[in-house]
Order: C-alpha cells, then structure tokens, then sequence
C-alpha cells in the first residue's frame, strides 16, 4: 500500500490536498489532524467520495512524542505500508508586533511549522531513502521568504523551512526523493477568515485571493513523478504579491 501523508489535512489548503491526491488514486491518503475531529472526518468521507482510500491519523505535530507514537504504532499495524509522499503542511499563526509578542506565540508558531516538519519528516526519512523514491513538500509562505511585519515569529518559522528544505533536498536527491516548498500569498481558509479581502485585494496584482484547490494542483504536480528534476525549490504562488 503505497501512502501520501497529509499534516493539517482536516480543514483548508491541506484538506484541499488530500482531495487532489484522492482525485489521482495513486495513494491511501493519511489525513492527520490536531483537534478538529469533524473536519478530518469531512476530509475522509470526501476522499473516499473520489474512489480512493484513506485513514484519519490525529497528533499534533508539533509534540514530538505524540508523532513518533502515532506514526510508530501505525506502521507497526501497516508492515506493508509506504509513506512515498509527505506533505508538511499544518502550521498557525499568531500575529502581533515583536516588541508585544510573548514567548508562548513564538515557540507555538516554531514547534508548528518547523518542528513538526522535523518530527514527521524524520520519521520516515530512512524508510523514503531505502525506497529510493519520494516527495516531501513543506508548506511555507511569502512571509517565509518576504518576511511579513506582524509576523515575525510565523516569518522565522516559515523562513526556517525554507533553509531546511534547501538543504534536504541536497541529502536525498541521489534516492529521487525530491524536496521543495510551496509559498502561499492570500488564500481563502480559516486561517484568512478575518482579513478583509476586498480591501486587501487592491495590493495584490490578480487582484484577488487564492483558493485551497489552486495550492493543491500545485502540489499535486510536485507530488507526482512529473516533477522528478525539481528540487530544493521554493514555488511561489500568490497572484503576483511577490516574486
Ligand atoms: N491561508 C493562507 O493564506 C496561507 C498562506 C501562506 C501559507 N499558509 C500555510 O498553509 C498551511 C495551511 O494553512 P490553512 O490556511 O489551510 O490553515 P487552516 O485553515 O487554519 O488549517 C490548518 C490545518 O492545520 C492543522 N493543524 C494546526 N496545528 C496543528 C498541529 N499542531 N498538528 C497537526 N495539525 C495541525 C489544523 O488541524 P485542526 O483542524 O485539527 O485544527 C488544520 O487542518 C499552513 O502551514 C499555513 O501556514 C496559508
């Protein structure tokens, strides 16, 4: 059985991920999620909707203890099972100004986004290497690579990924496992719900916010054998906001 695994895979860019993985039946898809039981349930019932397989894995990413039992006591269950695609994707956001930002919005943002990239990531890295084939893919985002005011702990974090993947990809290239990030301006989730798209839109040069699907056909191609001789890549994807 051959598995993609998607962090954050319940609600937004990652659900919309798991969908397109399912719309190519190429993999059993692992929808991890941290809280959000109801959406992880909604992501699989719509997987299985497109014909595919999945299974709903619940830790958070960020707890490395919690990961390694999770992930370790699945494959114990799934000797048979192949994590060929890992797509780091859960993160948060805790936004304020540097000069007001407490120790707890620092760290969370960080342990989210680049540790639990670490934690997952590292878990099947030997697994992937023996293989001799796979596709990692980090969510990062313009504030990774443009450095966003408010968000310096989200920016430090993202920015981090960045640096991790680059290097990554250098380690494993050899094995054809490929490792690229995918930065993200506006897209319409949860994580977008407050900010004023009709004002915010004046500064972006499609002039609209992205949607989850648009990240995920991205994705997608990045995840497949297409995409072999990409690697160490950032790709942008936000309507011109920054190049
Ligand atoms: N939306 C944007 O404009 C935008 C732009 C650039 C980059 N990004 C990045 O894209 C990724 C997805 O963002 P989104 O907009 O889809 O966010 P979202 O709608 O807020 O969804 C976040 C997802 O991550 C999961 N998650 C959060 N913390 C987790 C943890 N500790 N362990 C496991 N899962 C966790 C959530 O699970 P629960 O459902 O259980 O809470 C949820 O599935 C993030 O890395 C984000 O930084 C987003």
């Amino acid at each position: 059985m051959k598995c993609a695994i998607v962090t954050g895979g319940s609600r937004g860019i990652g659900r919309a991920v798991c969908l397109k993985l399912a719309e190519e039946k190429n993999y059993h898809i692992l929808i991890n999620y941290a809280s959000n039981e109801a959406a992880a349930k909604e992501t699989l019932a719509k997987v299985q909707e497109l014909g595919a397989t999945g299974e709903i894995l619940k830790f958070d990413v960020a707890n490395a203890e919690e990961t390694q039992n999770v992930l370790t006591t699945w494959q114990d269950n799934n000797p048979e099972a192949l994590v060929e695609v890992i797509v780091n994707n859960a993160g948060i956001t805790r936004d304020g100004l540097f000069m007001w930002m407490k120790n707890e919005d620092w760290t969370s943002v960080i342990n989210t986004s680049l540790n639990g990239f670490f934690n997952v990531t590292n878990f099947f890295i030997q697994k992937l290497l023996r293989n001799k084939y796979g596709r990692i893919i980090n969510m990062v985002s313009v504030s990774g690579v443009k450095g966003t005011a408010g968000q310096t702990n989200y920016s430090a974090a993202k920015g981090a990924l960045v640096g991790a993947t680059k290097a990554l990809a250098q380690e494993v290239a050899k094995r054809n496992i490929t490792v690229n990030a995918v930065a993200p301006g506006f897209i319409k989730t949860d994580m977008t719900q407050d900010f004023n798209e009709e004002e915010l839109k004046a500064m972006i040069p499609a002039n609209r916010f992205g949607e989850a699907e648009e990240v995920a056909d991205l994705v997608a191609f990045l995840a497949s054998r297409k995409a072999s001789y990409i690697t160490g890549e950032v790709v942008n994807i936000n309507g011109g906001i920054y190049s």
